[in-house]
């Protein structure tokens, strides 16, 4: 099976769908004075210290045999690729915030990232080792040098890094659920280990939330919030495109992607009230339809790309066109305007 998968390489790959790695400014964000959230911070910091799943990314007796041999070969590929997915995602968390720690000299902000990278390393790891199993682990350190860094300045840092744990949160604790009360769709052990996981992703949403509350500007202002609304209709609707190109993964779980993406995209939309001011309308009626036709525009860019020669060539043209049409005019669909509370912290509730 191993030379079916290589798995480094696809999670090596750029493409506009796969989880990239991202660097920044590192001074400027060194420079953050978190007097403004003290109390809130210190608190989140000492919970994070107390470090309560040190002992739970360990392979125990519920992690059941995997029959990976046995196991339908296309739910196996789609599965290899949520797992990959996965992996990537967690790593770029990792490397980004052990960046920051290792170049950072202001106190609060290493100890944040020293945390952070620390979970996001076992969480990578947890899933390597699951990968392992199917003699397809990724390699990491390979990946640290060969994988190429997106630049984000700072403040989308925090745009997209808040976005993408409060989502992955609730993407954690949906599937935790779910399988809570259908036991019987639960094909594979890692799902056991998501509630806690999930946890883990909430106190870094949390950190970054108080980060961003550190300078009201950054929520604020004018221009700040169409950036707002632009990284959550990007970041929504890639998770779309992305969990419907895996149709036997989620038959398997029993989940309906159209139901289970809303479902996602509703808890990350309660919880982000309490920093961003406004909120996509996912029950707007011009929603489901421009989130199905950016698939359908994405899917025939890759197979004009696969096609090739100048037939490809304009195919992947017009199929690009007609994803950033789908993209603006989900984007243009009226918002819905909040006030953030006072007190910003939250506790995971799903
Ligand atoms: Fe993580
Ligand atoms: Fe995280």
């Amino acid at each position: 099976m191993a030379d079916a998968f290589d798995t480094t390489a696809m999670a090596t790959e750029t493409t506009l769908l796969n989880p990239r790695f991202y660097t920044t400014d590192f001074d400027e964000m060194d420079r953050i004075d978190v007097t403004p959230v003290r109390a809130e911070w210190d608190k989140l910091i000492a919970q994070m210290k107390s470090d309560p799943n040190r002992g739970h990314f360990k392979k125990n007796a519920d992690w059941d045999t995997v029959d990976w041999q046995g196991m339908d070969p296309a739910l196996r590929a789609e599965f290899i690729d949520f797992l990959v997915s996965s992996c990537t995602a967690e790593f770029s968390g990792c490397v980004l915030y052990k960046e920051m720690k290792r170049r950072g000299t202001n106190a609060d902000i290493c100890e944040l990232f020293n945390y952070m990278a620390r979970d996001e390393a076992r969480h990578a790891g947890f899933i390597n080792d699951a990968l392992r199993e199917a003699g397809v682990a990724v390699n990491l350190g390979f990946l640290t040098k060969a994988k190429k860094y997106t630049y984000f300045r700072p403040k989308f840092i925090y745009y997209a890094t808040y976005l993408s744990e409060k989502i992955g949160y609730a993407r954690y604790i949906t599937i935790y659920r779910h399988l809570e009360a259908h036991p019987e769709q639960r094909f594979h052990p890692i799902f056991k280990w998501f509630r806690e996981w999930c946890n883990d992703e909430f106190s870094h949403g949390e950190a970054f939330a108080l980060l961003m509350r550190t300078d009201p500007k950054l929520t604020q202002s004018f221009a700040n919030k169409l950036w707002i609304r632009f990284f959550l209709t990007a970041v929504y609707s890639t998770m779309w495109v992305r969990d419907h190109a895996r149709v036997d993964f989620h038959n398997a779980l029993g989940v309906d992607i159209d139901w289970y993406d809303q479902e996602v995209f509703r808890k990350t939309s309660i919880i982000a009230r309490q920093v961003f001011p406004v909120e996509l309308d996912i029950d707007h009626p011009r929603w489901l339809p421009g989130l199905r036709r950016m698939d359908q525009a994405m899917r025939d860019m890759d197979a004009a790309k696969r096609k090739g020669g100048i037939g490809g060539w304009i195919g992947h043209k017009t199929a690009t066109l007609r994803a950033a049409l789908a993209f603006a005019g989900l984007y243009l669909i009226p918002v819905k305007h909040m006030t953030p509370p006072a007190d910003v912290r939250l506790e995971p509730s799903f």
